[in-house]
């Protein structure tokens, strides 16, 4: 059977970091996401061919898009006889947090991949997608490429030699996301952190680090809920996002197992049980609607697959 010659992939939006994992711990959402299409050409590299869906604005000079700078990247490895040329539809409303660029740049290696007689394996793919990344936020890391990719609970080590792990959640555990109608600059909210932690804050972040992988792979959830707290990134960050205490205080009264910023924010994500999610859920909706924002919500397995193809012909 001959390879495709186009392909559509859809690629998860996700929350990265998780609280305690900076940069390298990150989840899948998929209930909205990217669809990019990606078709043989003549024209020789990697050519843009439209930007449509709820961010229309993004650049389509390729070495300016995050999917065009991974698409180029994976062109470059593989120098073929033919060009890519991609339609990106996005899903994902820019500057949320919810790791919009890495899911075109996903979307597109995923669909590209589709069109190979020998497909790359999923790690090249990592590669490929976190040079587009670096388009978007000006820095490697790799904690919501890997959970769009590979679906699911995803711990990353190592940038220059990712190793991914994908990590089990407890059954009955989901997310729980709201996100504020306002835009964050990744740029922004990484510009502002300091460069140096007091050592108290290290020992303290660490352990809720190890806490919260373990009481993940033993169902403990009271250990999950002890060590749900970052202590570094979201006291920097949450003057950021007017009403950050107030929903993180609401959710955490409803029950949530924790609350915290996704990613560069301003979406807000908590973990609670499913039998309690639309509770949590409604906590943390209250006091956003009475300050006055628009919001959008969802409830999120946590279990589900990562990017894959759609669509091909
Ligand atoms: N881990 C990154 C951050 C994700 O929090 O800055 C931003 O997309």
């Amino acid at each position: 059977m001959s390879a495709a010659q186009w392909a559509t992939a859809f690629a998860p939006a996700s929350v990265g970091n998780v609280a305690i994992g900076f940069d390298i711990l990150g989840f899948a959402v998929d209930a909205l996401g990217d669809r990019v299409t990606v078709s043989r050409s003549e024209r020789p590299g990697v050519t843009i061919t439209a930007v449509s869906g709820i961010a229309g604005e993004l650049p389509t000079d390729p070495a300016q898009n995050t999917a065009g700078r991974a698409l180029q990247a994976m062109h470059a490895a593989l120098a073929p006889s033919f060009g890519f040329e991609m339609r990106i539809e996005k899903g994902i409303p820019l500057g949320s947090g919810l790791g919009g660029s890495a899911a075109s740049a996903v979307g597109a290696v995923v669909a590209a991949n589709a069109l190979l007689e020998q497909p790359y394996e999923p790690i090249d793919l990592l590669k490929f997608a976190m040079q587009g990344e670096a388009v978007a936020s000006g820095s490697l890391h790799v904690d919501n490429i890997s959970p769009s990719l590979f679906g699911g609970l995803v711990l990353t080590v190592g940038i220059d030699h990712p190793r991914v792990k994908r990590i089990p959640v407890p059954p009955g555990v989901c997310a729980v996301l709201i996100h504020p109608h306002m835009f964050l600059a990744t740029r922004q909210a990484r510009a502002i952190l300091k460069r140096d932690v007091p050592l108290a804050d290290f020992v303290w972040q660490t352990a809720n680090l190890a806490g919260f992988i373990s009481g993940c792979y033993t169902d403990d959830l009271d250990m999950i809920r002890a060590s749900f707290e970052d202590v570094v990134i979201e006291p920097q960050r949450q003057a950021l996002i007017p009403g950050f205490a107030a929903v993180r205080a609401a959710a955490l009264a409803a029950g949530a197992l924790g609350c915290s910023i996704s990613g560069a924010g301003p979406t807000l994500f908590a973990w609670a049980l499913e039998t309690q999610a639309q509770t949590v859920l409604e906590a943390m909706r209250a006091p956003l609607v009475a300050a006055g924002a628009g919001v959008d919500e969802w409830i999120v397995d946590l279990h589900r697959e990562g990017a894959h193809v759609v669509a091909s012909g």
